[in-house]
Formats: structure tokens, C-alpha cells, sequence
């Protein structure tokens, strides 16, 4: 979603926001724009379309390039469409207010309507337009910039992450955050303010996370943090863990395909420190204070979005087989609308990889209303989610840049395998050899999946036939009808082909319907008990003229028999199935999007974190 990027200190700030810019281009956007300050005034640009359009616009026309003040936007358009003038930043005609916004200002129109007719005229159609001009308002009669600012934030309701500038101020950028991320890196003598720390790291390692409801006001000297209820706030400063090398594409075409390719790592460092030496028993440290209550907790929730709801589906089954907990499955999106049950007790794991997405925000804060007690399966280390759960574990995936979710998926489901033998053997439901079998066998996982990563280029072959293809079904079962779901959720968002995802039985309720020659069907069949039940469903298909992918075990021909094309996969057990089983769906998605020209890493309309409701 919308991306910022403000600097203020000794050097040129357009390199240093465009750079930024580039590094926040995967989080999704369709416009982009600048302003810095300069001798007359302050300076716009904007364009619909990449940030590579804007500095073409940018170098045509002689923009300031010697400002040490100035931000950047990208805009994922929520009010009005993307172009030119809906386009961030957003000033009054006299350019005395300007604003970059992410988020959505919920009473835009009431607001809107007090300042018409107060005589301010609308010139885009963004809600953001309306807290320039409340700040304008304000500013006209205090004179006063900071406080301009903190009395508009009082009367708006939404969310936002912003930064304004003010023509009669210029040596200061005042920023606020409410609901969207905002992140401050404190460098010599030089600010850097971003929705993410991506953008920061190239510059400093120093950063101050802004909460909800705070705002800072920077000069090149120093920086203030309050809230918008005017109180001081003293915050340490935190340090930035990752290496700018991880948001790189150290040689890769694409994002994308660098984290398919991470994935031995990524789980090797979810695993890390994880799993005893000396007995192969789970130990995380994150849980130790609450694994009792879990172990004992009459129904547990998990809620997600996106592909990190089809790692809470694999969850669900892993909990349930391994813990004997009934778990429930929640779109985030849904949970909070639907007036649930939740008693107070009840235990709520909320999955996210950024730990930003507004719509589990939201589920979160509900749970947390009802008295659930919330714990977070978390990548994103010091985001909004992971400061808002009871506790929890971060997967440790690394920065994930892609769009299109991989290696944060695969760490999510091996840090639920964790949970899951956790609670297990507190409860003592499995003996210590039995979790020891399977702790063992998640240490083996890494080099199960390089085996898969050797296969690139048969996958690709077959990706090769399917090329213009227009719909693909697929079809699991048990612990692989998720990964059925998330299959086609890959391909859907990279390469526009329509897909979907069925449990195997399910396919004769329905899809069958759609099965002739034209029909590809990747079936998703390990050597587990539901074996044989598939086979037959691949028989079905076949009887009806439809191409199949199968995904098996190594050493498992008599599916061949029945397959179009098969791809085999080391085996492993059912509860880690999964993990090997998404592998080829992910270099399958990503092979078929590349052949047909698509933009991988930043596909149409979607935004990597989605921080609106
Ligand atoms: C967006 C992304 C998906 C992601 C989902 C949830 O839709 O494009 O890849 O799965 O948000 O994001 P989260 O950061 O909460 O896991």
C-alpha cells in the first residue's frame, strides 16, 4: 500500500527519497509523487504510474535538486482514481499545507462539507485533500504549524500515517501515525521518516517506531515525539536487525523468485534455537509464560488474510491432530462483523507477515475486547501486530519483498508445526520419541526443499505448455487442500490466470462441471491416507478429457499412469507435507507469470501490506 519517505538533514534529498521510494515500490502502488523545500517556495511533482515515470518527469524539468528537506509518496488509490492530480502530495492552492497520506480519512465528507463552506475548494478527489485543508484552517488561526497539525489530527477519524510540510515552516516535517506504520530513522544530524524500514536502512539502523496516535515533529537537529493529545513522549531508540544485502536481489530476476529460492534458509531460521540439542524437544521462548494456558484452552482462534489464512487452514489441522484443541479459522475480515463468540479465556493466534494488515489489526483488537488472550505468528519484527499481542513468536523469514507471499508462508507453517509439538508435548499427547520423529524430520526440511528447488527447470517446462491457458482448478486433501487454495491464490495474483482451489471430493459437488480438454487440474497427492481417494478424483478428470499436474512422492510411479505431467517431491510426514507440497506451486505460479510477461513482484492492484480496511 501506500509508501513514504521524508528526509531532513545535510545531504540532497531527492536521491535519498527517490531510492526510498524504489525500495517501498513493493509494498504497491500506481502513482507517485514529491515535494521538497526550495528558495521560492515549495516544490511539487507527481505522475500517475511507476516512480521510474516520475523521475523521467522529474529530469525534464529542471525540479530542485538541491533541497535538504523534502518527502516522497506512493499512492495505492482508495478515493478517486489514479492519476495525475489524485496523485500525493496534496496542497491548498497557496501551497502553504502539503500533505502525504496513507490511510483513509473515514469522516472525509462531513469534514469536506464544513470547509466548502468555510470557502475551501476541492481540487482532487482524495480524502486526504480534506486534512490539508483542516491543517490550513487550524494554521490560519494559530500560526502555529505543530499545533495546526494536532488539533486537525483530533478531528479526524481513520486511519493515517502522514507527513506535512508548511511553506511559512520549511525547516521542519511533522509526521503522525494512526493505524498505518510510520517508522523514524535517527542518523548524524539527519532524519529519514518511512512506512517502512526498508527505506531507512541504507542510512541509518537507528529508528523510533511511532505508535497510534503519536506525532513527531523533525528539524534537521532534532525530533519530538507527542501525542495528539499534546503529551511528551520519551522513546528509546530501537535497533534495525536485518542486512540491506536481504532487500537486495542479489542476482535474481525478481523478488519473488530470490525468496522461492530462500526457502531453506528462511525455515532454518525460523527453526534456530528452537528445537533442544539434547532431547529434540520444542522450546520457544516467545509462548514459555502462556503454553499452559494454550494447552488447556477450550478452543483456540486463528485469523489472517490472504495466504497467511491458508497457513491458519494448515494450522487448524496441525493443532487439532497434534494438541486435541478444536480450532476455528477466521478471515480477519469477517471476524469483527459477525458479532462473534469469544469468551474470555479463549486463545486467539493472529498470523501476519508484515504485522500490519489492517482488516487482522482490527480482528485483533475485537478478540482483545472480548477478553481473548492474543498471540502473534508474526515475521515483521517490532510491527503493529507483534506490539499488540500478548505474546508470540516471529518467524524470522527475513524482509519478504514480493508481493505474491513465499518464503513467509513456508515459515508460517513450520512456526506452526512448532506451536503445535509445543502444546503437544506440554500436554504430554505425544511421547518425547514421537515428537523428537518430527522435530528430526523439520531439520531435514531445508534439504527436502533444495531437492524441489533442483527441479526448476522441469517445472518450468510445463509451465511452458500452460502459457495461454485461462483457468486452472486445484485440487488436495487434508493438510494439502490448503495448500490447493494457495496454489491458485499465486497464480491468480501473478499471472491473471483464474484458478481455484477445491478439496479433491469436493470437486464432484461442482467443479467437474468444468472439466473438458481445456481444464488443467494440478492435483496435489502425497503418499498419505487420503492416496487412493485421490487417485480415483484424478481418474475422474482424466474420464472427462482434463490435463493433469500431479505433485507426489518420489519413488511413487503409479501415479504416472494418470498424470499428464508429474512433479515429484522428497517425502515427509503428513503434518510437514505442506511445507514441500507448496514448493512447486510457487515455481509453477512464478514460471507461468514470467512466460507471460507479467510484473511478478508488483502485480496489478495488489499491495503487499494492506493497512485499510
Ligand atoms: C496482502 C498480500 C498477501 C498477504 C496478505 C496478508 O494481500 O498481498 O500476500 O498474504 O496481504 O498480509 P500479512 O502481512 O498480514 O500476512
Amino acid at each position: 500500500m501506500c509508501g513514504i519517505v521524508a528526509y531532513i538533514g545535510k545531504k540532497q534529498a531527492l536521491p535519498i527519497i527517490i531510492n526510498g521510494l524504489k525500495k517501498l515500490e513493493y509494498r504497491g502502488y500506481d502513482s507517485a509523487g514529491v515535494a521538497v523545500v526550495s528558495e521560492s517556495g515549495i516544490a511539487i511533482r507527481k505522475k500517475a504510474g511507476k516512480v521510474a515515470d516520475l523521475e523521467r518527469l522529474l529530469a525534464v524539468n529542471g525540479f530542485d535538486k538541491t533541497s535538504t528537506v523534502g518527502f516522497g509518496h506512493t499512492r495505492w488509490a482508495t478515493h478517486g482514481e489514479p492519476n495525475d492530480l489524485n496523485a500525493h502530495p496534496i496542497y491548498d492552492d497557496d501551497q502553504e499545507i502539503i500533505v502525504i497520506h496513507n490511510g483513509i480519512i473515514e469522516n472525509y465528507n462531513s469534514l469536506k462539507i464544513r470547509l466548502e463552506r468555510e470557502g475551501y475548494i476541492f481540487r482532487t478527489e482524495t480524502d486526504t485533500e480534506c486534512l490539508v485543508h483542516l491543517i490550513r484552517s487550524h494554521f490560519k488561526n494559530t500560526d502555529n504549524f505543530e499545533t495546526s497539525v494536532r488539533l486537525a489530527l483530533n478531528e479526524v477519524e481513520g486511519a493515517y500515517g502522514i507527513c506535512v510540510l508548511c511553506k511559512s515552516e520549511p525547516g521542519k516535517i511533522i509526521a503522525a501515525r494512526n493505524g498505518s506504520p510510520l517508522v523514524l530513522g535517527v542518523g548524524e544530524k539527519e532524519f529519514i521518516l518511512a512506512s517502512d524500514a526498508t527505506a531507512i536502512i541504507p542510512h541509518t539502523r537507528q529508528v523510533v517506531y511511532l505508535l497510534d496516535g503519536e506525532m513527531v515533529t523533525v528539524t534537521c537537529d532534532n525530533f519530538s515525539i507527542k501525542t495528539i493529545g499534546d503529551e511528551k513522549i520519551e522513546r528509546a531508540l530501537e535497533e534495525i536487525t536485518f542486512d540491506l544485502e536481504q532487500i537486495e536481489k542479489g542476482g535474481y530476476e525478481h523478488f519473488m523468485h530470490k525468496e522461492i529460492c530462500e526457502q531453506p534458509e528462511s525455515i532454518m531460521n525460523t527453526l534456530r534455537g528452537r528445537i533442544r540439542k539434547d532431547n529434540g524437544l520444542v522450546k520457544l521462548g516467545g509462548l514459555t509464560n502462556v503454553v499452559d494456558k494454550l494447552a488447556f484452552a477450550k478452543r483456540i482462534i486463528i485469523t489472517a488474510c490472504g495466504t497467511a489464512w491458508h497457513a491458519g487452514l494448515v494450522g487448524e489441522y496441525m493443532i487439532e491432530q497434534m494438541c486435541r484443541i478444536p480450532v476455528e479459522v477466521e478471515y480477519a475480515s469477517e471476524f469483527r462483523y459477525r458479532d462473534p463468540i469469544v469468551y474470555p479465556g479463549d486463545s486467539m493466534f493472529v498470523i501476519s507477515q508484515s504485522g500490519e494488515t489492517a482488516d487482522t489489526r482490527a480482528a485483533l483488537k475485537e478478540a482483545k475486547k472480548r477478553g481473548a488472550d492474543v498471540y502473534g505468528i508474526v515475521n515483521v519484527v517490532g510491527s503493529t501486530i507483534a506490539r499488540e499481542t500478548d505474546a508470540g513468536i516471529y518467524t524470522h523469514a527475513g524482509p519478504e519483498i514480493g508481493v505474491a507471499s513465499t518464503k513467509a508462508f513456508t515459515s508460517q507453517l513450520t512456526g506452526l508445526a512448532l506451536i503445535s509439538l509445543l502444546i503437544a508435548q506440554h500436554k504430554s499427547l505425544m511421547p518425547p520419541n514421537e515428537i523428537k520423529k518430527i522435530t528430526d524430520e523439520l531439520l531435514r526440511i531445508p534439504d527436502k526443499i533444495k531437492m524441489i528447488l533442483d527441479q526448476s527447470d522441469k517445472i518450468k517446462e510445463i509451465a511452458k505448455v500452460f502459457k495461454f491457458c485461462q483457468h486452472m482448478l486445484y485440487l488436495g486433501r487434508g493438510y494439502n487442500f490448503p495448500v490447493a487454495l494457495e496454489g491458485a491464490l499465486k497464480l491468480k495474483e501473478i499471472s491473471y490466470i483464474h484458478a481455484e482451489g477445491y478439496p479433491a471430493a469436493e470437486m464432484k459437488h461442482g467443479p467437474i462441471a468444468l472439466i473438458d480438454a481445456n481444464m488443467p487440474v494440478i492435483v496435489i497427492a502425497p503418499k498419505d491416507s487420503t492416496y487412493d481417494k485421490i487417485i480415483s478424483n484424478i481418474r475422474e478428470v482424466k474420464a472427462r478429457k482434463g490435463v493433469v499436474i500431479s505433485i507426489s512422492d518420489e519413488h511413487n510411479t503409479d501415479i504416472d499412469e494418470y498424470s499428464d505431467y508429474s512433479i515429484k517431491i522428497p517425502s515427509t510426514c503428513k503434518f510437514l507435507s505442506p511445507i514441500l507440497t507448496t514448493i512447486p506451486l510457487q515455481l509453477f505460479a512464478y514460471n507461468l507469470a514470467v512466460l507471460r510477461g507479467c510484473n511478478v513482484d508488483q502485480p496489478r492492484n495488489l499491495a503487499k501490506s494492506v493497512t485499510v480496511e
